[in-house]
């Protein structure tokens, strides 16, 4: 049997893991029916409306799209949705389920930069539902590349699950119960509100703020015009 490839191979990672549709839905959210995949995206659109706003003249990028979840509802509000993912899996999904939106396009990428996107030419960056998967510094790297690719008064929005809530700390907890030897790669590793918003602010972001209402952490901030 071959070794596991370790958490920052990222690609070899994910294409393991989305090899079929179902697969590929259940990783990125844990449910398969369209309906229901939907209802998630919906609830992502409102966190996004409530921090960064998604508007009619946008240009929008997510970091990790997977299977175009949250772009399915995105898409159709804004000039432009690009989809970045790792995996070529998970972005010939999202060609599939978004084929009749005129607006999107899709980049394969690197798993720790967005070469290929030009400097100031986009006005919202997010990624959702995937620092929990990457290695910190990669984090902090796709907040500086945001950061490069945002317009002056771009605006960013990430989340991670929150290791100082309840329910964040139930999962670590969990995973602190498997051996090192099985915990496979993608294993989720929470974040704390203070390492999100040092990162947005050391990338150079202003107005951050952080959201911690629940078991997640929702921060953002905006590129302000003099920092361009
Ligand atoms: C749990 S899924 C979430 C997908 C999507 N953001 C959503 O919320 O529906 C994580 C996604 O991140 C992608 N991914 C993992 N590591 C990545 C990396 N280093 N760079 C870019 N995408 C990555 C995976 O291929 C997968 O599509």
């Amino acid at each position: 049997m071959e070794p596991q490839p370790v958490r920052s191979e990222y690609k070899k990672v994910w294409s393991a893991l989305s090899t079929t549709p179902d697969q590929a839905k259940l990783h990125v959210i844990g449910v398969t029916d369209e309906d229901a995949l939907r209802a998630t995206g919906e609830e992502t659109l409102r966190f996004l409306q409530q921090s960064v706003g998604i508007r009619q003249d946008d240009v929008v990028l997510e970091i990790g799209c997977g299977i175009g979840r949250v772009g399915k509802v995105v898409a159709p509000l804004c000039r432009k949705w690009i989809g970045c993912d790792v995996a070529a899996n998970m972005l010939s999904l999202t060609a599939t389920r978004l084929k009749d939106l005129p607006n999107v396009e899709l980049k394969e990428i690197s798993g720790y930069d967005l070469r290929g996107v030009e400097d100031s030419s986009v006005d919202v960056v997010y990624c959702t539902v995937v620092f929990m998967h990457l290695e910190s510094w990669d984090r902090y790297n796709y907040i500086l590349e945001a950061f490069r690719v945002l317009r002056a008064n771009g605006r960013i929005y990430v989340d991670n699950i929150n290791l100082c809530s309840e329910g964040g700390w139930k999962v670590f907890e969990t995973h602190h119960a498997m051996s090192p030897a099985t915990r496979p790669p993608h294993m989720t590793q929470n974040s704390t509100p203070q390492e999100l918003e040092t990162y947005l602010t050391r990338a150079g972001f202003c107005d951050v703020r952080i959201h911690t209402d629940d078991d997640w952490i929702r921060a953002s901030g905006v590129k302000h015009e003099q920092d361009s």
